[in-house]
C-alpha cells in the first residue's frame, strides 16, 4: 500500500497499483469484459442498482456491465485522484464528455445557470455558448463572478492557465466569489504536477486526459477529480449517457501518469528557454507564457508550481506571418492538440477556437505552441527558420 502522503513523483509511479503484487502481476491487467457473470439474480440486481446510480461495486454483486464499472478504468481513476489530492476521480470518453457530465450533473439540480470565465478551450466555449445542454451561460471577467452568481447558477467554469493565451485565473478568489456553487477548473494545461485546484477549494479538477496525462498523442480521454459525493453524480451521468472511457485508453493513461512529472518538467524547461528566445525575436510582437506576462497578483507563485510547457505568440506580421510559419515548420507538427512528447503548433482562431464568438476569439496573429521533449536547440532552430520569411 502506497501512503497518500508520498511525494508526487512516487504516487505517479505507484498509485492505482497497490494490489498488483498480491495478484502476482507487475503491470495492470486490462479487463475488456463488456459484461460480467452475475452471482445471483438478487445480488446482480442490487449491484446494477448501486452502479447505475453512481455508487461503487457491492462486495458480492459483481460488476454487471462495462458502462457501469470497469476495473482498468477504476485503477486509472484511483491514480489520478491520488495525484489531485481528491477522494475520487471519474473518467470519461474525452475531455468534452467530462465537461458535458459536469454540466449535466449541475443541470440535474434544476439550476441551469453557468458562469464562465474566458478564455476557455474553444470546444468548451462552444458547448456553453450554444446552450445545447439546456444551460444558460454568462461569460464574465474573473472579478465579475460574484455579481453574476444567482439562485439559478449551478456551475462556475474556469480554465487556468487558459487555452490558448495562458491567462491565469485566481482559483481561490473565484471559489470565494462562487459561494455554494461548485467550481470546475479545467486543469489540462497545468496537470496535477503543477496545480491542484481542489486544494484551493474547487469542487472539480477536469482534464482532457488526451493531452499531458497520456502524453503520447495516442489516446483520447477525460477525467474529473472531486469529492466522492460529486463522483457519485458524475458516475451516474456517465452510466446513463454512456460517456465511458475504454479500458485500453485507461491502461495507456495510467501508464502515462508514471512519466508525467518527468515529461512535464523537462518540457517546461524547454518552454522557458523558447519563451525567452521568442520574446526577443523580431518576428514576434508578444509572447504569452506564465511568468513572462505581468502577474501583479503573484498568481503563478501562489497557485502553480511552474509555468508549464504551453505558450502562445503574437506575430508582428499578423495573420499572413502566422499562416506562413505553420506551413514552414519542419520539426514542429502543424496540428491541433497538445501535451505530447512531440512539439505541435497551431492557429487557434482558425482551428481550436473557431467556434468561439468573434468578439471573444483569439486574434488572427496568435499561434499556440505545445513544447515537447525534443532538444531545445533543434526546436529553436526550427522556429527561427519558420519565422524568418526571407529564407
Ligand atoms: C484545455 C482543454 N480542455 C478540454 C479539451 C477537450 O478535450 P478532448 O479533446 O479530450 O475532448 C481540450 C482539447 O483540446 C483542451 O485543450
Amino acid at each position: 500500500m502506497i501512503p497518500d502522503d508520498m511525494q508526487l513523483d512516487t504516487l505517479a509511479v505507484h498509485a492505482g497499483r497497490a494490489d498488483l503484487a498480491a495478484q502476482g502481476v507487475h503491470a495492470p491487467p486490462i479487463d475488456l469484459s463488456t459484461t460480467n457473470p452475475l452471482p445471483s439474480l438478487l445480488a446482480g440486481g442490487d449491484a446494477y442498482e448501486a452502479l447505475a446510480t453512481g455508487g461503487r461495486p457491492l462486495a458480492d454483486g459483481g460488476l454487471v456491465y462495462q458502462r457501469l464499472w470497469n476495473p482498468t478504468v477504476a485503477r486509472f481513476e484511483d491514480a489520478l485522484a491520488a495525484l489531485e489530492h481528491a477522494e475520487a476521480a471519474v473518467a470519461f470518453a474525452s475531455g468534452m464528455a467530462a465537461m458535458t457530465a459536469a454540466i449535466l450533473a449541475a443541470r440535474a439540480d434544476g439550476r441551469p445557470g453557468v458562469v464562465a470565465v474566458r478564455p476557455l478551450y474553444g470546444g468548451t466555449d462552444h458547448l456553453l455558448d450554444s446552450g445545447l445542454l439546456g444551460t444558460d451561460t454568462v461569460f464574465v471577467e474573473p472579478s465579475g463572478v460574484a455579481d453574476a452568481v444567482g439562485p439559478g447558477t449551478g456551475l462556475i467554469v474556469i480554465e487556468t492557465p487558459g487555452n490558448p493565451t495562458l491567462e491565469l485565473v485566481d482559483i481561490a478568489a473565484v471559489v470565494a466569489a462562487a459561494g455554494e456553487v461548485p467550481v470546475v477548473v479545467d486543469n489540462t494545461f497545468a496537470t496535477p504536477v503543477l496545480q491542484n485546484p481542489l486544494d484551493l477549494g474547487a469542487a472539480m479538477s477536469l482534464h482532457s486526459a488526451t493531452k499531458y496525462l497520456g502524453g503520447h498523442g495516442d489516446v483520447i480521454g477525460g477525467v474529473i477529480a472531486c469529492a466522492e459525493p460529486m463522483a457519485v453524480r458524475l458516475r451516474q451521468v456517465r452510466a446513463i449517457t454512456g460517456a465511458l472511457m475504454h479500458p485500453l485508453s485507461a491502461y495507456l493513461l495510467h501508464r502515462g501518469l508514471q512519466t508525467l512529472p518527468l515529461r512535464l518538467r523537462a518540457q517546461q524547461e524547454s518552454a522557458r528557454i523558447i519563451a525567452a528566445h521568442l520574446a526577443d525575436h523580431p518576428a514576434v510582437a508578444a509572447v504569452h507564457f506564465p511568468g513572462l506576462d505581468p502577474d501583479p497578483a503573484g498568481l503563478l507563485q501562489r497557485q502553480q508550481r511552474g509555468p508549464g510547457a504551453m505558450l502562445a505568440v503574437r506575430l508582428a506580421g499578423g495573420y499572413d506571418a502566422a499562416a506562413t510559419a505553420v506551413e514552414r515548420v519542419r520539426l514542429f507538427t502543424h496540428a491541433v492538440s497538445l501535451g505530447g512528447v512531440d512539439s505541435l503548433i497551431q492557429h487557434p482562431a482558425a482551428l481550436t477556437h473557431r467556434p468561439v464568438a468573434p468578439e471573444a476569439r483569439p486574434s488572427a496573429d496568435v499561434l499556440r505552441l505545445s513544447i515537447g521533449l525534443e532538444a531545445v536547440e533543434d526546436l529553436i532552430a526550427d522556429l527561427d527558420q519558420a519565422l524568418d520569411a526571407r529564407t
